[in-house]
Order: C-alpha cells, then structure tokens, then sequence
C-alpha cells in the first residue's frame, strides 16, 4: 500500500518523479511560470474537477509538473481535494513512478489537516484494486505519495495525513471484505477478520455460532440462516476506551449471500448478492479504524452474518416468527431478510444502554430506485443525531439523504396474523422498511439504506467497480465527531 507523508518543498532530497498542483479555474498564478498561464490561454486546462495536463521541463523539484483542476473556488470541498489527489495518484500510477506529490492548495473553510486528510484518502482510495484473486497481478504501485505544506503548515499537514491513511485503511478494509466472493467471505470468515481487528487493537470479541444465536434468541438470525451449509454468527466486537460514559452502537447487515431464499430473485444479476454483507463490511471497516485512531469512545460492533439460501430446511412464506424483542413477524417473503437479521441486533443492542445506534445495510431495492448510487437512504427515530449523520455524509463525500417514516408506514407493515410483517408491499418499499426496524429500537437510532451506494458498476475518481467501502467513512467521521 502506498505510503503517504507530508512535506516541504524545501526538504532536503525532496525529488518526486512528479509533483502536482490542484489549481481552480483562472488561478494560473504568477508563480507557476509562463508555460502554466500557456497551458490555461491556450484552452487546455480550465481546472473544471478532476481535469489534468502535464508539462515536462519546469523548474522546481520535479521533471513533471501535472496540473489538476477543482472546480470554482466557493464551492470547493474536500471531496473535491479527495477526488483531485486520486486522480494524481492514478496518474502516477499510469506513468509507473515510485514517488509523486501533490502540493496542498488552501480551500477556503478548510483548515491544513483536513485538506491533508482528504487528499491522503483520495490517494489511498484512489489506488485501490481489487486483484486478489487474480493469478497474474499486472500491477505497478507507487511507493510514496508526499502531500506538500508550508513550513510552518507541515506538522498539522503530517497530522492530517496520518488520519486519513487510516481513515481510508477502514474504507479498504470494506471494500476488500465486500469485494470477496461468498465462498470465501462466509460468516465465520467475517468472524476471523473481526479476530483479528480484535488482537490488533485489545478489543473484546465475541462470536456467537448457531447454537449461541438460539441460546441468545436471535430468531431472526438463526430462521434466516437455517438451511444454508455455512452456519451464521453474531459478531459483537467491543472498544472500550471510552470509561463509563454510554456506547455508540454500530450495527451492519451482513448476508453473504442473499438469493432471495424460497422467495427465490431472478438470477439475472444475482452474482451482485454477494455484495448483500457491505454494511457489516463498513461497520468492521470503521472499528479497524476505531482501533488505529484509538478513539476514547465506548464502541460496540453488532454484525449478524448469515447466507440467505433456499433449502429443506429454510423458512417460508407465511411462518411467524417470535423475534428477540418478542415481537412476532409474519414472513410475506423471504427476500425480505435482511431487517430480520437487524430487528434481532438491534434489540440485542438494547442491553448497552446505547448513547446512539447506526444500523447499515443493503436493504432495499427500492432506495436504489429513489436515490440511484449518489446517496445513501437515511431513517431514524431522532432529529438531532440524523442531522449528525448526515453532515458526516457531507463531510466525507458518502452523501445519506434523509427519508420519512412517517406512521403511515408502519400501519403498511401491520401484520395478520402476527405483530408485524416483513414487508409492506411495493409502494415506499425503503420507508417500510426503515418503519420496520423502528419496531426494535428504543433509543437513539439511524438507519442507512445503502443498497445503491455500498457498491457500483462503475468507479468514480476515487471508487472502482465493486465495493465503494460506503459509508465506513462517515460512519469514522460521525464517531470523531462525538470524541469529548
Ligand atoms: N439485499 C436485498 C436488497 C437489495 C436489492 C440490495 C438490490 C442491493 C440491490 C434485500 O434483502 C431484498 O431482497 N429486499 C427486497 C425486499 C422486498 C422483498 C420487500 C427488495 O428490495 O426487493
Ligand atoms: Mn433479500
Ligand atoms: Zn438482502
């Protein structure tokens, strides 16, 4: 993985083979010399996002100079730095250098150390591959990758690069785990890669297996998981760094594979459900983080992982269930599962006494139709932390969109003949869903529905086809917002 540091350009020996510069429209500043005011006159670069042109022969530490656009300065963001410094690092990559920098700029609103953090995960973000299982990695990788301050900027510009190299470790880690098939990212391959968080970092682990969901009465959890040949678990990974004051609850959606179950999907696209455990991935991304941060917070993990297959053995349509809160639900569908598996954590959260619960998952077909890939669907039961959540959104580029629950939406899901149902029908399919969740929290709590935004056919500046490790780093970014 790419190291990144920070830098002066006055540091002895400092010699990217590359050295960037983020620039805004009409901002060919005196400075640069001739050839840069050239490059903008003569109509080749504007600095619109993302937009490059790359000049051999400058003067300064390197033999290339790579001009990079952001957009209008007044609406110039970190995400528009993360998208810039990925697209340099892509570059550098295309080119197969070793070392390549990419000069601050100063956006306005922004201090150093966010700008620097940004620009640390684009790179990292922005270099991501998924080639494991590849047999022949064609792969050069840049080494290094400097972020350039001003002297009296470096220590703050350093700081901001360590965040966010683990930061975007977090992301990385979501992606990987999402991006991995169902064969191998089973249940208890979930479980291991929480061990291991676990080990690393001093937290507490336990795995519950399908005797121990029973015992616990996770009914949801073991019903869902029942007939398939990986047993499920429940993964509860606990950082307490936080001494008495009450936890912050992450809970993350974790179905290996989802074919629908008896309530069998078309198979047309039916590869993509592998994807169905990316909020479990996040959640387990933003504790790797946690960890790394060290964050004084009392943190809980809940994962429940299961695979979602037809069998002899698998429920069906029409069967109720008693839920871990005592709720009963009547199946409508089995395709349905995936607030099943939530209803049970969210109750089993209850024990904490939680300050806030975020719940992630993959859960509707129908936010994807409302929100498309640009945002993720946001429900919850509590003003204050939805607005939390949101701006953590904003601040990291994984953008949640706030969706009504509404009671009308929970008369939708009244059952028959149990409590609730799973499912309400068609119409507002991400809001019933979010209604029925809202039946097992009593506490502070919002739900992301990121169904269209936790993978993707096609990449952006910083993503690639796959896993877009959404939302770790707003889940990262809303916990360091609640650090005393
Ligand atoms: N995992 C799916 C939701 C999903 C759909 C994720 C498309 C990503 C892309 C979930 O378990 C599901 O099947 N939901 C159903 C619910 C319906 C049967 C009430 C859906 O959205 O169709
Ligand atoms: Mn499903
Ligand atoms: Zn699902």
């Amino acid at each position: 993985m790419v190291k990144i540091g920070a830098t002066t350009s006055t540091t002895e020996g400092f010699a990217p083979e590359l050295l960037a510069v983020a620039l805004f429209p009409g901002d060919s500043s005196p400075d640069l010399g001739e050839d840069v005011a050239k490059v903008f006159s003569e109509g080749d670069f504007s600095g619109k996002p993302n937009e490059t042109a790359l000049l051999y022969g400058q003067e300064g530490p390197a033999p290339r100079l790579l001009l990079v656009g952001l957009g209008e300065r007044d609406t110039a963001t970190p995400e528009k730095l993360r998208r810039a410094a990925a697209t340099v690092a892509r570059r550098a990559r295309t080119l197969k250098l070793r070392e390549a920098a990419l000069s601050l700029p100063t956006l306005p609103d922004v201090d150093i150390q966010a700008a620097s953090r940004a620009a640390a995960e684009g790179a990292r973000l922005g270099l991501y591959r998924f080639v494991k299982h590849k047999s022949a990695a064609d792969g050069h990788e840049p080494e290094t990758f400097w972020l350039v301050a001003e002297e009296g900027e470096l220590e703050e510009a350093q700081a901001g690069a360590d965040l966010g190299a683990k930061v975007a470790a977090g992301s990385v880690l979501a992606r990987d785990l999402a991006n991995e098939p169902s064969n191998v990212a089973t249940p208890e391959y979930l479980a291991q890669r929480a061990r291991e968080i676990a080990e690393k970092y001093g937290m507490n682990l336990e795995v519950l297996d399908r005797a121990g969901i029973e015992a616990e009465g996770l009914t949801g959890l073991v019903t869902v998981g029942r007939s398939a040949s990986n047993d499920p678990r429940f993964i509860v990974l606990e950082h307490r760094k936080g001494g008495e004051e009450a936890p912050l609850v992450l809970v993350g959606k974790a179905v290996t594979f989802d074919s629908g179950g008896i309530s069998i999907k078309p198979s047309a696209g039916m590869e993509d459900m592998k994807f169905d455990m990316s909020g479990g991935a996040a959640v387990l991304g933003a504790m790797e983080a946690v960890g790394a941060m060290d964050l004084p917070l009392n943190v809980v993990a809940l994962v429940p992982a299961t695979e979602n297959l037809p069998g002899g053995d698998a429920f069906k349509p029409g069967d109720v269930l008693e839920m871990h809160s005592g709720k009963t639900v009547e199946i409508v569908t089995t395709d349905a599962e995936g607030r099943l598996i939530l209803a049970d954590a969210l109750s089993y959260a209850r024990r904490y006494e939680p300050s806030a619960v975020i719940d992630c998952a993959t859960l509707t077909g129908a936010c994807v139709v409302a929100l498309g890939s640009h945002a993720s669907g946001l429900m919850g039961n509590d003003e204050n932390l939805l607005a939390e959540v949101q701006a953590a959104g904003e601040t990291t580029g994984e953008r949640a969109w706030p969706l009504p629950l509404f009671d009308e939406y929970t008369e939708q899901i009244k059952g028959d003949t149990a409590d609730i149902k799973n499912s309400g029908g068609r119409g507002g399919g991400a809001l019933t869903a979010g209604a029925f969740l809202q039946e097992f929290a009593d506490y502070p709590w919002a739900h992301l529905d990121i169904a269209g935004t936790a993978y993707g056919k096609k990449g952006n500046a910083y993503t690639t086809r796959g896993g877009t490790g959404v939302p770790t780093r707003l889940l990262i970014e809303f916990l360091i917002g609640r650090t005393p």
